[in-house]
């Protein structure tokens, strides 16, 4: 017993190896990044409070407590409330074609929560997943966390190399599941081409494999193309996660995932022991601002924010990198991604932008075989015009002289 009465443990042999060191440092050391003060922080994907929905929240939540209704306040089904699911399948009906049926969608806490449902659902110890790489540093440790056998496929400018996949599988790999962002993608801002959605899908459905199609950033794209999504073009192939994070906002933790009901199914009684159901209050504040036609003009507002600030930060860029360093050009979401010329480790790059204050992610964690230190993620969608560009023209200096050997 210690002087305060407690116990001394031996907390090696008491904790667990699953969430150990490694698994999930990720994502924490990335939002404890992005919040100190003076810096010009390039780092967390964070939606601009901006697009936030501001005061007419107030009044939806008055009469939700006025209606006498108690939904919103109660527990409810595991699955999601009835309203809630209603709008839900209908948006996916507008938006991609097809209405889930009943046994094909589960409201989640958040997208996260979907990946995480996943992973308990279809993984056993030593299966192997496949994820494109880069990739979203949550899904990695989501999957990880089952003690899986994680394993890279790369992207190119055209979203995830199929004929790598292809390669990989004619093999004999057999993977249980692949994890891909076909939609302006983390961290890379790239998207799946439909030549490659086309092969994907049939892919999938001949060699057996379920395909987790995350659409985090579907909605925000910043021109008129919008290829079809993976679980339009294959429902019985494909379970679509997605999420209210980027549209809505994140603090009300609520997402969705649509697939085949013998998954869905499995989702929802995996859902039963970690959190029984999505916030209700949070469920019903969706759909009635939804139904309201609110969401639709709150995007409409954050892609001509995103966009504005994507057209700003690739200027600045172009005006401010050093021959050598690429990036590619995001159509949406939150992100650009650099490669480095050879010989520049973005590790090193990113504990001497701290001195200059700026900050951004390097590479490395993105990948779940520890490449990418020759690159790094630029998030713009938190970020004031004014520091976009003074945040390149530091970076600029620093890769200079990285380049040319300097501190
Ligand atoms: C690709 C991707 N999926 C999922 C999420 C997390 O979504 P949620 O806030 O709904 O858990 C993020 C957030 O950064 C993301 O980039």
């Amino acid at each position: 017993m210690t002087s305060d009465g407690t116990a001394t443990a031996e907390w090696g042999r008491i904790l667990a190896s699953r969430t150990g060191a490694g698994v999930g440092e990720g994502l924490a050391s990335i939002l404890s990044l992005s919040g100190a003060g003076d810096v010009i922080s390039f780092s967390g994907g964070f939606p601009d409070p901006a697009t936030f929905p501001g005061e007419v929240l107030a009044d939806i939540v008055r009469e939700l407590v006025l209606s006498g209704d108690a939904s919103a306040f109660q527990y409810g089904p595991t699955e999601g409330l009835p309203g809630p699911r209603d709008f839900i399948a209908g948006r996916l009906q507008d938006r991609e074609g097809r209405r889930p049926e009943d046994r094909e969608l589960v409201i989640t806490s958040g997208a996260i929560e979907a990946l995480e449902l996943l992973g308990k659902a279809c993984l056993d110890r030593a299966d192997v997943v496949l994820v494109e790489a880069p990739t979203y540093l949550g899904a990695i440790m989501a999957f990880r966390s089952f003690e899986t056998d994680v394993r890279a496929v790369p992207i190119d400018d055209d979203g995830l190399r199929v004929d790598l996949l292809e390669q990989a599988l004619s093999v004999g790999e057999r993977p249980k599941l692949l994890y891909t962002i076909p939609d302006h993608q983390n961290p890379a801002g790239v998207s799946l081409s439909m030549e490659r959605r086309l092969a994907l899908v049939d892919m999938a459905r001949r060699y057996g494999l379920l395909l987790i199609e995350d659409v985090a950033y579907r909605e925000m794209g910043f021109g008129s193309e919008r290829p079809d999504s993976l679980w339009a073009l294959a429902p019985d192939s494909v379970v679509q996660v997605g999420t209210f994070s980027k549209t809505f906002f994140p603090g009300v933790r609520l997402g969705w995932a649509v697939g085949p009901p013998q998954v869905v199914t499995e989702l929802v009684r995996a859902k039963q022991v970690t959190d029984q159901c999505a916030g209700a209050l949070g469920q019903r504040l969706l759909e009635e601002y939804g139904r309201r036609g609110l969401l639709e003009a709150q995007n409409e507002r954050a892609r001509a924010l995103y966009g504005a600030r994507c057209r700003l930060l690739l200027d600045a860029l172009e005006n401010e990198m050093p021959a050598g360093v690429a990036w590619t050009r995001p159509g949406g979401g939150f992100f650009t991604w650099l490669t480095l010329p050879e010989g520049v480790s973005a590790v090193a790059l990113a504990e001497r932008a701290m001195e200059q204050r700026v900050a951004f992610v390097p590479g490395p964690p993105f990948f779940p075989d520890g490449q990418g230190d020759s690159n790094l993620r630029l998030a713009f969608s938190r970020i004031r015009e004014d520091d976009i560009v003074e945040g390149a023209r530091r970076l600029g200096v620093m890769i200079r002289r990285a380049m040319e050997g300097g501190a």
